[in-house]
């Protein structure tokens, strides 16, 4: 079976528009969680498509589908958690108390907020997902990164040509997935910010998938103007 999750279950604070999570903000003609989860029902290879979103706004994501007629029962509203990872998590738990998990089962996450994703980046994610049990989707980083841990001096500056910025989706197989999280340590849990990292600080590997840079995840106001651009370009 083919999962996908879209991730929903932040409150998009750095959007500066609390009473509304940025997901359900408008971008051209729909809200921006609308634009992503069009891309999944598109794609057509998925068993369910989970819609993880704050407990009390799953009401107000079952009316959206309704009012932009996508109800057809592929899609079901899941509650998110407290981390990106635990609504990740909430999504897997959902996945095995309603159809069971299989051992090559796979989920395709990926960030609400990227409204951009394509039908190749979905796709060749779910055919590295087949090979490996985990999949990363990045494209390489064009400025230079510098890593500074006390936010004050330069610590190190890595070979840019070794560099990537992730992107989502991330994939993984179901059961490893579940089971290197259950794995972590509180701490662990709580510094992790990336799902990925899970199999990586386990020393296992995780495969990557070429991204697009327009793929881009909407995070602030400026954000959401880029975003209103590259949908006039797109649609032209
Ligand atoms: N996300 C989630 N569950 C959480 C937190 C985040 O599903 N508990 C989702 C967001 O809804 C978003 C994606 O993860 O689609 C990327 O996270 P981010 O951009 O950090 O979203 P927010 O947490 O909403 O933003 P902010 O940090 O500004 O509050």
């Amino acid at each position: 079976m083919i999962y996908a999750e879209i991730l929903a279950g932040g409150k998009g604070t750095r959007m500066g528009n609390t009473d509304l999570p940025k997901q359900f903000m408008m971008l051209g003609s729909k809200p921006i969680i609308i634009h992503t989860i069009e891309q999944f029902l598109i794609n057509g290879k998925f068993n369910k498509i989970l819609v993880c979103c704050p407990k009390n706004w799953i009401t107000y994501m079952q009316d959206l589908l309704k009012k932009y007629d996508l109800d057809n029962g592929d899609i079901v509203v899941v509650a998110g958690g407290s981390t990106r990872n635990e609504t990740i998590m909430n999504g897997c738990k959902y996945i095995e108390d309603n159809f069971g998990v299989g051992n090559d089962d796979i989920i395709v996450t990926h960030d609400a907020v990227r409204p951009f994703i394509t039908q190749r980046i979905i796709d060749e994610n779910i055919e590295a997902s087949k090979k490996a049990d985990a999949t990363d989707t990045v494209i390489v980083a064009t400025d230079t990164i510098v890593e500074s841990i006390d936010g004050k001096v330069i610590s190190n500056i890595p070979d840019r040509k070794t560099m990537y910025q992730g992107q989502t989706p991330q994939s993984f197989n179901i059961k490893k997935l579940v089971k290197l999280y259950n794995e972590l340590t509180d701490e662990e849990k709580d510094i992790l910010t990336d799902a990925c990292k899970i199999f990586v600080i386990k020393k296992k590997k995780v495969n990557l998938v070429d991204g697009e840079v327009y793929n881009i995840k909407i995070t602030t106001m400026h954000d959401l103007k880029m975003a209103n651009a590259i949908l006039m370009e797109r649609d032209k």
